[in-house]
């Protein structure tokens, strides 16, 4: 659009907002914020719900309507916030949100889920648009907490919106809103998310490997249809409350320490953390209730110590074939997430009640290990993120950065490890090496599920919902706002500099989800299959001590 239809626009809408005029003093050509900015770029099945001014240092959100994300981002940068609805089939839609701020580096930057939860992330969003990008994110067609999963009974086209068609949609009718609101093409398109996000951000590369030039993805729940029947599983494992097998979840503060006593050191320094948690097989033998000396209000009797070793164990078919890999040793803090309540998680339970058998009456009892297979034949929603050739993505210059905590008792840290083996099987011929030039794998000691610690470790690196923890006006890493230590600025220098991420400096603070608290560790997180090794003589909890190998 010429220039002086913008200022004729200007005019008008000064006229109605002066005060807003002054804000918007310091540009040449403010974007005018209501709906005639993009309204015609719109396909037919799309409409705008919302367009609001946000004036600079205000919060923006949905509030308590928003069951997901009712925290809301505050001390925003002025934008435009915008809410768009798509109606997706005759039986289900979708909204996202935009935030479109002022001062825009000229990105886009789409932000992903967590579990099955419905609802816009206008928090993470809140953390992208500091930054400058123009961020989005979408409710992926429901309205619901995370565990929630019956809107998803009897109806394919909700469980396609969260699967996959949601962020396809958003982020293809998004990039045009930008580019029409702006009156610029995008120069890079970014996206971030962890959990069912870093699952929505692999599934996009798979399915659409030009959407992005950098993806950010962290403790992917890549594998729905297997690794949410694992959720199950090892469930049972530890049911029901009243067997002779089953754990208290007041064990396993105690239990994580013991596994801490005898894994730490093989990873060549003992600071607390374990980073080498596959060449550690826990020994609870010396937890034993039967052992002389032994604490009897924290001991474990050998059914249950039967019981830990099925939960660290591989999901295997009959046949021997992997379905899902179990537990790393040292993750035990966050066992509660899929261990030792009265029933199975809910990322179990309700996956087999709504989406997979369309069943609300079916029982955790009712699990068996035909589960697995069905759904990987049934997918609904075609949610599972297994496409594992990625040359296309590579080919056209993408860059991307995985993560996972190894703290995490979720997610297994080790589902990561086979995404990415499967990659350089699939992409690579098996050569890692060729694979790294595109795609890199970092595991985080002592990282619990996306983020946070219960073992003091490094853990902040600007990932996908860290931010929150510390603050709901937090972005970046505080004090540490560069491409070394923030890991969406790596993969920016990536993309569009070339400069190979070698590795991320990881922060944590005396209180861990304190950032004005002073810090208390940085360490590298290295591409994987390499890890961090201290140099044997600098200060431990320096990242200058240590090195990748
Ligand atoms: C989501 O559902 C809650 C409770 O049913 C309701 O109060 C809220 O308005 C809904 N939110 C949206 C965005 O529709
Ligand atoms: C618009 O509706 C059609 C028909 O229901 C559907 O095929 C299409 O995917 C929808 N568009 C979006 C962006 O979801
Ligand atoms: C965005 O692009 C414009 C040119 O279209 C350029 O003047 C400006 O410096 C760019 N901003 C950033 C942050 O790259
Ligand atoms: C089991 O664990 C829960 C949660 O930690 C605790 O409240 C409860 O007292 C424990 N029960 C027993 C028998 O230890
Ligand atoms: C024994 O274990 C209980 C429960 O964890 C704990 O409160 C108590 O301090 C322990 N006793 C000793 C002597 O370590
Ligand atoms: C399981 O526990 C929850 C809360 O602790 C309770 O609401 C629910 O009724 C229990 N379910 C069963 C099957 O006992
Ligand atoms: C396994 O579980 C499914 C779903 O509950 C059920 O339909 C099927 O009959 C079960 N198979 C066996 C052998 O029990
Ligand atoms: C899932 O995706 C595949 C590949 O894009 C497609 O062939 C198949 O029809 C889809 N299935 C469903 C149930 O949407
Ligand atoms: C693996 O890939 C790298 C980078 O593309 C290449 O330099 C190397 O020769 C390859 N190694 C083998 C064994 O093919
Ligand atoms: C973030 O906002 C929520 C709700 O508005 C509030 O309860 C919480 O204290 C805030 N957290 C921080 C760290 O400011
Ligand atoms: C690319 O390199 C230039 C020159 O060093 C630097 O100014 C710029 O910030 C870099 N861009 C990114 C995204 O890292
Ligand atoms: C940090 O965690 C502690 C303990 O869980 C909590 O009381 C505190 O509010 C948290 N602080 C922030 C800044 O979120």
């Amino acid at each position: 659009m010429a220039r002086n239809a913008w200022s004729a626009r200007l005019l008008i809408w000064a006229a109605v907002v002066p005060i807003l005029v002054t804000a918007f003093g310091r540009r040449d050509v403010p974007p005018a914020c209501d709906d005639h900015s993009f309204m015609h770029v719109l396909p037919p099945n799309v409409s705008i719900e919302k367009v609001d001014f946000v004036e600079s240092g205000n919060t923006y959100g949905e509030g308590s309507r928003n069951l997901n994300y009712p925290v809301q981002p505050t001390n925003l940068p002025e934008l435009c916030a915008v809410t768009i609805f798509v109606k997706s089939s005759s039986k289900s839609a979708y909204r996202f949100g935009l935030f479109l701020p002022v001062d825009w580096n000229n990105r886009t930057l789409a932000y992903g889920n967590g579990g099955f939860g419905g609802g816009i992330n206008w928090l993470d969003m809140g953390a992208g648009v500091k930054y400058g990008f123009a961020v989005l994110s979408t409710d992926t067609g429901h309205n619901s907490t995370s565990g929630d999963i019956s809107w998803a009974l009897n109806n394919p086209e909700t469980k396609t919106d969260w699967g996959w068609r949601a962020v396809h949609g958003s982020v293809e009718i998004g990039k045009k809103v930008v580019e029409e609101y702006y009156k610029k093409k995008i120069d890079y398109s970014y996206y971030s998310g962890c959990s069912t996000g870093g699952r929505q951000g692999l599934k996009e590369v798979q399915i659409s490997p030009d959407s992005f030039d950098g993806v950010l993805v962290g403790s992917a729940a890549w594998y729905t249809s297997h690794l949410n029947t694992w959720v199950s599983k090892v469930g049972t494992y530890n049911l029901p409350l009243t067997a002779p097998n089953h754990i208290n979840a007041s064990m396993f503060p105690a239990m994580a320490k013991e596994v801490v006593r005898q894994c730490d050191r093989l990873d060549g320094v003992e600071d607390g953390i374990i980073s080498a948690p596959d060449e550690c097989t826990p020994d609870y033998t010396v937890m034993a209730c039967n052992r002389p000396g032994v604490n009897q209000s924290a001991c474990l009797t050998a059914a249950q110590i039967e019981t830990t070793k099925k939960a660290y164990g591989d999901y295997r078919a009959a046949d021997g074939t992997l379905l899902y890999p179990g537990l790393s040793p040292g993750c035990e803090n966050q066992w509660s997430l899929v261990l030792s309540q009265n029933m199975t998680s809910l990322y179990g339970l309700n996956y087999a009640r709504y989406f997979l058998y369309d069943d609300p009456d079916w029982q955790w009892q009712d699990y068996n290990d035909s589960a697995p297979e069905y759904a990987a034949r049934k997918d609904p929603g075609n949610a599972t993120a297994d496409g594992y050739d990625l040359a296309p993505f590579r080919d056209r210059g993408g860059k991307m950065i995985m993560y996972h905590g190894l703290a995490d008792g979720l997610v297994p840290a080790k589902g990561s490890d086979l995404y990415w083996d499967r990659v350089v099987r699939t992409t690579s011929g098996g050569n890692a090496t060729a694979t790294q030039a595109f795609f890199r794998y970092f595991t985080v000691p002592g990282m619990g599920h996306c983020g946070g610690t219960a073992v003091d470790a490094p853990w902040n690196f600007a990932a996908p919902f860290q931010a929150s923890s510390l603050g709901n006006d937090s972005w970046s890493v505080p004090g540490h706002r560069d491409a070394r230590h923030d890991v969406l600025l790596a993969l920016m220098g990536w993309v569009e500099n070339g400069t190979v991420v070698e590795d991320v400096v990881a922060t944590t603070w005396d209180m861990s989800n304190d950032s004005a608290t002073p810090v208390l560790k940085q360490r590298p997180l290295c591409p994987y299959p390499a890890t961090a090794r201290w140099d044997g003589r600098g200060e431990v909890d320096a990242e200058g001590s240590w090195g990748c190998e």
